[in-house]
């Protein structure tokens, strides 16, 4: 293993992954489907060590205490991808202790999950750093990048990407594929962040509480039937009223999904709930191409394309009382030495 430093982004969701067929492995229950954004971004460096070790800077450059937990988690990806690379190599490739230093660009308060940044990151730099011995493709560093965070197995890819459930209970049976790169449509992503509190529940716990929502085989169901099919084939035929139809479908249905789990998770807010008012009425009234979707907290994502996006970013500048982050569809994860 020589040192190594990767970059990586956030990825947004069109079709959720909530809930998997095997929390450990985060197997999921059923195929996702995001687009990632061009910023903003975290850094990651990684090399051998006496000891294993994690620190991470904030994007002021403060040094993050990280908690007893988070610790684990990178400990874990470290283990199991450690098993997976021996497997496929026929040979050990880490060494026993590493180090890793986190840097992220991705402000505080603009309530994007980093982790999805985070540990596709990490997939990244663990695979530069074994690429002499053992190089890896896509899929093998989305399978990595998936044991610390399902959805940054998607942010691997650039552009429009899925994320396959697979079948079975082997750590490889779930991985991210490209659908579109990033220079097949333009859209942006206008983030409006309505509130700076952290999460009640995370999304590791909350997929775990998935299974007890009454309407959760439906969403799977709906998920597998067609909802994946159909968000393919709008983003492969620039059909963005189709987009729109199935996205915000999707998001209404996961987010009843755990509004119905027990206990109940209610990530939105009044004042989501607002914002999607103010946008159903604002492209009805001037016929804007413009979706939205929203992740386990109360932030909107508004959607929309080159021809919406100045009069979006118009009416989110208006609401003072929120966050405003601009993004674009972006490029995948990279090395950077
Ligand atoms: O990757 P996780 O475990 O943080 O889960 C992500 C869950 C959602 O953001 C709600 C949906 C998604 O597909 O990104």
């Amino acid at each position: 293993m020589k040192p190594a430093k990767a970059i990586a982004t956030p990825n947004i969701a069109l079709i959720k992954y909530w809930g998997n067929r095997n929390d450990e492995l985060r197997l999921p229950m059923a195929d996702s489907l995001s687009m990632t954004i061009d910023h903003p971004s975290v850094e990651i460096s990684i090399e051998p060590s006496d000891s294993f070790s994690v620190r991470s800077w904030n994007s002021e450059g403060k040094e993050k205490q990280l908690g007893k937990d988070d610790i684990a988690r990178f400990a874990r990806v470290i283990d199991l991808a450690d098993n997976y690379l021996s497997g496929l190599a026929g040979k050990e490739l880490l060494p026993s202790e590493i180090s890793i230093e986190v840097r992220s660009h991705i402000p505080p308060k603009i309530g994007l999950a980093s982790s999805a940044a985070v540990f596709c990151c990490l997939a990244e730099a663990l695979a530069a750093s074994v690429t002499d011995e053992f190089p890896l493709d896509a899929v093998q560093k989305s399978v990595i990048a998936r044991i610390g965070s399902g959805s940054a197995a998607r942010s691997v890819h650039g552009g429009f990407v899925a994320l396959k459930a697979g079948e079975g209970s082997s750590l490889a049976s779930s991985y991210a594929e490209q659908i579109a790169d990033e220079h097949h449509w333009a859209l942006h992503d206008i983030i409006l962040v309505p509130s700076h509190d952290e999460k009640k529940v995370g999304s590791t716990e909350g997929h775990a509480l998935a299974h007890t929502s009454p309407l959760y085989a439906k969403r799977i169901e709906a998920i597998r039937n067609y909802r994946q099919r159909d968000c393919i084939d709008a983003i492969l035929k620039r059909d963005f009223e189709k987009l729109r139809f199935i996205a915000e479908e999707d998001c209404l249905d996961m987010h009843e999904v755990m509004r119905t789990s027990t206990p109940s998770l209610e990530y939105l807010t009044e004042d989501t709930h607002r914002i999607i008012a103010d946008v159903e009425r604002l492209r009805t009234r001037e016929h804007l191409p413009v979706l939205y979707t929203m992740d386990a907290g109360p932030t909107v994502h508004l959607f929309c394309t080159d021809e919406s996006r100045d009069r979006i970013l118009d009416y989110a500048n208006a609401q003072t009382s929120c966050t405003v982050f601009e993004t674009v569809v972006g490029p995948g994860s990279s090395v950077l030495s």
